[in-house]
């Protein structure tokens, strides 16, 4: 028998959870109303999960805005989201840093409006001392594009000859993609019903522990936070070894 004090406790809280917020639109058509309603009722949603996850003592919240992929929606719906973007940074800066939240963007930034690329830099700037809970807004990011922006710079420090190729390793490339110096996502929730990443974090994501719901992102509150934080404590982490390895604390 194993002694008690060498058996691991249970992963309680995830320190770094991610959120596809996906339903938006679907939200906004059941109640007859413009797609762009459903956006602005998922900000409500998101400010919610904010606080949430600020008082349960996560880490790192990381929130998927904006895809890659979102740039082929109707010119109307892209720049509605874009204004909304820059309205809600706004509104939302002064609270968050009084809550001691770090902001931090990923993504393609340089396609983003210069008026929404200024608000992030400022935000970031005003936020980067603040030891809080990190929140890191993924708008205009895809997954495919963060290892193709980490593959270009290690490839010109290679040039230069600042860097060996055969010294590339995990860790050196981890450090050039978006979400480098933050742990990987121990929890990703995807809601709206769709079991896909759709280009999110694809190397972040490796071990991720994933929990789909059916809730359309608008709708999404404290409790369905709460069940999927429980979700999270229900699962056994084992990182590739057996489950008998996981139960005893290795020496
Ligand atoms: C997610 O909601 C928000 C963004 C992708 C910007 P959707 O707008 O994708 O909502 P559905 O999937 O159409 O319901
Ligand atoms: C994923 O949702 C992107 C965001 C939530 C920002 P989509 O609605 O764009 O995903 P697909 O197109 O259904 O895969
Ligand atoms: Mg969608």
């Amino acid at each position: 028998m194993v002694p008690r004090s060498r058996i691991a406790p249970p992963p309680v809280l995830p320190r770094h959870v991610a959120i596809i917020m996906d339903g938006n639109g679907r939200w906004a058509l059941a109640g007859g109303k413009a797609r762009l309603a459903g956006h602005r009722a998922g900000v409500r949603a998101a400010r919610t999960v904010v606080r949430g996850c600020l008082e349960a003592g996560v880490d790192v919240l990381t929130l998927f805005a904006f895809s890659s992929e979102n740039w082929q929606r109707p010119a109307d719906e892209v720049n509605g989201l874009m204004r909304l973007f820059v309205e809600v940074l706004q509104r939302e800066i002064d609270e968050l840093h009084a809550n001691g939240i770090q902001l931090r963007l990923i993504g393609a930034r340089e396609h983003l409006p210069e008026i929404l690329r200024r608000r992030i830099a400022a935000a970031e700037t005003r936020t980067a001392a603040n030891t809080g809970m990190t929140l890191v807004l993924a708008v205009a990011y895809g997954g495919r594009w963060d290892l193709v922006q980490a593959t270009r710079r290690l490839a010109a420090k290679a040039r230069t000859g600042d860097l060996a190729p055969e010294d590339i390793d995990e860790t050196v490339l981890g450090r050039h993609l978006a979400l480098a110096g933050l742990p990987a996502p121990d929890l990703l929730v995807r809601t709206g019903g769709e079991r896909r990443i759709s280009n999110f974090l694809l190397w972040d994501l490796a071990y991720t522990e994933l929990c789909f719901t059916d809730v359309l992102w608008p709708a999404f509150g404290a409790d369905d936070l709460a069940a999927a934080l429980e979700f999270f404590r229900s699962r056994q982490r084992r990182f590739g070894r057996t489950d008998e390895q996981v139960e005893v604390v290795a020496d």
